[in-house]
């Protein structure tokens, strides 16, 4: 079988994820609530959750940023690989998602590890810079707040720290930009590649994952 062909590349992408990532009763629930509750079903994919946790566990992360909470679906993966006295910090602006996730972390029993700042992310970032560096964030809310985050990532994160962003191929639309978020992230991909503080590489998993090492 040609691993070019397309056909075999999704049947082996679904293999893996089938073998290596896999979601349990909780996460499932939280996929549910946030259908019951009428919310944008954005979430990641189980493959990116376990991603982000193999990452995290790669850089030793203790310390967490997420900007996007949504439901809470990609913090309980992320909440779930820090150590014992690790902690998440997520972000999220609606407050009728921050209620939802609220819920997802006390049924997940993650509470105690999880801080939910409600608000606009910048507003947040700017409250936590003060317990920085950080070992780890996840970007995955507005798409033109992406530069600023990485920006504020980049600042914020100890050498060695890991930056992810998530829709790096935004649909596939980065190949053929048709709108200004579409020419964002293509922008964004390019400037995450480009800058010399980070070591980066843009992963074709799911809808594109762009990471970078904090350089020493
Ligand atoms: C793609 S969803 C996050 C999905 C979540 N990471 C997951 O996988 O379960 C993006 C979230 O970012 C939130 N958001 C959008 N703009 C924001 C901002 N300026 N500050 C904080 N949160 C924002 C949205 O309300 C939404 O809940």
């Amino acid at each position: 079988m040609a691993t070019d062909d397309p056909q075999v590349m999704m049947k082996l992408t679904e293999y893996a994820a089938n073998l290596s990532a896999h979601e349990d009763d909780v996460l499932r629930w939280i996929e549910a609530e946030t259908e019951r509750h009428e919310m944008p079903t954005i979430n990641v994919q189980p493959f990116d959750g376990r991603l982000l946790q193999f990452l995290m566990r790669a850089v030793g992360a203790r310390k967490v940023v997420e900007i996007g909470t949504l439901a809470g679906y990609s913090a309980v993966w992320l909440a779930r690989a820090l150590p014992a006295d690790g902690k998440l910090f997520t972000l999220e602006k609606s407050g009728k998602h921050a209620q939802v996730a609220r819920a997802s972390f006390e049924r997940a029993g993650l509470d105690g590890k999880v801080e939910l700042l409600e608000g606009p992310a910048l507003d947040s970032l700017r409250r936590l810079q003060g317990q920085a560096p950080f070992d780890f964030v996840f970007i995955d809310a507005n798409k033109d707040g992406y530069p600023a985050y990485l920006d504020w990532a980049v600042e914020h994160l100890r050498p060695g720290g890991m930056v992810a962003a998530h829709n790096a191929f935004r649909n596939g639309q980065v190949l053929a930009p048709e709108n200004d978020e579409d020419r964002l992230i293509a922008e964004f991909n390019q400037a995450l590649v480009a800058n010399p503080r980070l070591d980066s590489l843009i992963l074709p998993i799911g809808d594109g994952m762009a990471v970078g090492i904090k350089k020493g």
